[in-house]
């Protein structure tokens, strides 16, 4: 039973692929980037390239598979743009299709995660639909050389609560349900237990890192302005806008006992995700 990881390269999917490797899985890691993947994975892992829009690679990368790991790619904004990599899964036999959707997918149908998931759905195969909230591990990325070099974080949602998961406690559950039964025609909503306002963000940090880290939360404006000056690619600017506002409006505080449930133990919480990586912010 071959695992093919898809966006193996990605936050999510290198953890996905480093716990299968730590169950002993048989798996295949998706990349379009050959060399990049194998600087990243564990030695030994398997590599395939794939790139979910371009047909040349799918035969190879598809071949003997029987559950797929699937996302959509950040800078993919139309679901339809995968329907011919879908439509190729199922020709070529693939059982189960697990997807990284997003928390809000269960109640907004503009999402394109949503449309995804209705997608995957349609092709008649069994399939996991993943809606985790905010990454943990966003702190590590977008928000890393502010919190290290500046001691700030500037996130525009006022004092609004942000659901939060870690994104190796959501790669457990990925591979669960990529290799376990029993998790067919399920969506699950993958929050820790907590969901901290921005202030509750920087005092953890502060407190770890043993130095005063500042939360500052500009208007929207202001944000997006300052992001044009610090070089944040646009696209990605307007989407964290979009996320912070969301959050600023009350909208992203929902927490789940799914994640605990299927865990079999209480998720990672913020505290314990800042103590483990407080390097990153030294
Ligand atoms: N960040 C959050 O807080 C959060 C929360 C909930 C849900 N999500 C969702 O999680 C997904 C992002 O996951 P992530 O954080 O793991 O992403 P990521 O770290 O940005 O990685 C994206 C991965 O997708 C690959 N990719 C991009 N275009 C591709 C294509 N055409 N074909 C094949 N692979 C492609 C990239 O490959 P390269 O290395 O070649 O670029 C990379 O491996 C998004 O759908 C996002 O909305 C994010």
């Amino acid at each position: 039973m071959t695992v093919l990881v898809a966006g193996a390269t990605g936050t999510v999917g290198s953890a996905v692929v480093r716990r299968l490797v730590a169950v002993g899985a048989d798996l295949r890691a998706g990349a379009r980037d050959l060399h990049r993947a194998a600087a990243l994975l564990p030695a030994g892992v398997p590599v395939t390239r794939l790139d979910l829009e371009d047909a040349a690679t799918w035969p190879a990368a598809l071949a003997g598979v029987s559950r797929l790991f699937l996302l959509r790619p950040p800078d993919v904004a139309r679901a339809s743009r995968l329907q011919p990599f879908l439509d190729a899964v199922v020709a070529a036999g693939v059982e189960h299709v697990v997807v990284l959707s997003v928390q809000a997918a269960g109640r907004n149908p503009l999402l394109p995660h949503r449309a995804l998931e209705r997608r995957v759905e349609a092709t008649g195969l069994a399939w996991t639909h993943l809606r985790p909230a905010y990454f943990l591990s966003n702190l590590l990325t977008v928000h890393r050389a502010e919190i290290r070099d500046r001691s700030e974080i500037t996130v525009p949602a006022g004092e609004g609560r942000t659901a939060v998961v870690d994104v190796g406690d959501l790669a457990e559950v990925a591979v669960q349900a990529l290799t376990g039964p029993g998790h067919e025609r399920r969506a699950y909503e993958l929050t820790g237990s907590e969901a901290p306002t921005w202030s509750e963000v920087a005092a953890t940090l502060s407190a770890v890192l043993g130095r005063p880290v500042v939360y500052r939360h500009p208007g929207a404006l202001a944000f997006l302005r300052r992001a044009r000056c610090t070089g944040t690619p646009g696209a990605l600017a307007a989407v964290m806008t979009v996320l912070y506002t969301v959050t600023r409006l009350g909208l992203a505080s929902r927490t789940t006992g799914d994640l605990g449930r299927l865990l079999g133990r209480s998720p990672t919480t913020l505290r314990r995700f800042v103590e483990e990586h407080a390097d990153a912010w030294r």
